[in-house]
């Protein structure tokens, strides 16, 4: 497995990571051997929030591990917060509470990363700031970085944050490429062409912010998923043609597709299945052509101007 190319952090964490937000309903054992999968395949990054599970999520995941100090160390444990039932609260006040009550739920007393899990319209970055500060300061948090965010959101925060944002988890997989196709279609007059986000992949390459693409796997908001789906024969013709060739499944090269874009990115899979995670692994490294990427990209219903 490979490393992620990060700037403005002392991380060395793997290219693929693995979010924890279905696992609550898993049993003990279950959690355990996903969990044990992904280290014997080299993932060392776990992406959480505060809410997934309502909490149980972020419990679960310590309960099963038995978590001791000696584990966690051979791991980078990334939270969010921000999220609450009917709002979204950036405040100082809400952002230490919710730091607090994942530490003593994951059992650990340092949290690696910490994202803003979704924009506060209310957000006041002064507060932000401060609350940043108390937990690096603290020691509770060692990095901080947001998600679904737009560039002049992360201009905002910037303004008054004097820690580096490295990274911003963005919605992304083969069949959700609104970051790519407004970038593809400039100036014209067709859907695709719309800028939805503010040119944030280019934003996020500028300023060296590792993007997190979450759900690669789904289409549309937690639809499904698109691979072996009868919604997308042309797709998934070309991505098992493209897995034959190669040797590896169909799960392999959705990863492998995001992977092989220059951005870096670090997509966070959300399997609860060890062999999918096994296969998702096996994207890191994988050879990938720019003709096959494009034939992907065309097979998803994208025409390019
Ligand atoms: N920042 C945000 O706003 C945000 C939003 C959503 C998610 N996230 C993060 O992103 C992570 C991933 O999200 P996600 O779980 O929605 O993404 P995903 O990896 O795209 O979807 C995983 C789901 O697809 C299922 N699946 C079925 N067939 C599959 C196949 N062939 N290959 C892979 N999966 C298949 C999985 O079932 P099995 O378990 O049976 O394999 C699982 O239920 C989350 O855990 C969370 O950490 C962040």
């Amino acid at each position: 497995m490979k490393s992620v190319k990060l700037t403005n952090c002392d991380l060395d964490a793997s290219e693929i990571s693995l979010g924890c937000m279905r696992i609550s309903e898993m049993t003990n054992q279950e959690i355990s051997t996903l969990i044990h999968t992904a280290l014997d395949e080299g993932i060392n990054f776990f992406d959480h929030a505060d809410i997934y599970g309502g909490g149980k999520s972020e419990a679960k995941f310590a309960e099963a591990l038995g978590m001791t100090p000696q584990l966690r160390e051979k791991m980078l444990i990334q939270t969010k917060c921000g999220i609450r039932k009917g709002s979204f609260d950036f405040s100082k006040a809400h952002i230490l509470n919710a730091v607090d009550g994942s530490l003593k739920r994951l059992q650990t007393d340092y949290i690696d990363v910490l994202l803003l899990h979704r924009p506060d319209a209310l957000v006041e970055p002064e507060e932000v700031a401060e609350a940043f500060t108390i937990l690096q300061d603290s020691g509770k948090v060692k990095y901080f970085g947001v998600s679904n965010q737009n560039p002049m959101q992360i201009e905002l925060l910037k303004k008054f944050v004097k820690q580096p944002i490295i990274f911003n988890q963005l919605q992304f997989s083969i069949t959700n490429t609104t970051m790519i196709d407004a970038g593809i279609n400039v100036n014209m007059e067709i859907d695709p062409s719309v800028d939805r986000d503010g040119s944030i992949l280019d934003y996020c390459r500028l300023h060296d912010i590792t993007i997190q693409p979450w759900s690669p796997f789904q289409y549309g908001f937690f639809e499904g998923v698109f691979l072996d789906n009868d919604k997308f024969p042309e797709l998934n013709a070309k991505i098992n043609e493209i897995a034959a060739a190669k040797g590896v499944t169909n799960t392999t090269i959705a990863i492998a597709w995001i992977l092989r874009h220059p951005a870096h990115m670090q997509p966070i899979i959300g399997t609860t299945n060890p062999q999918r995670v096994k296969d998702s692994c096996k994207a890191s490294g994988l050879p990938f052509t720019r003709e096959e990427w494009y034939e992907i990209y065309r097979a998803a219903g994208n025409k390019l101007p």
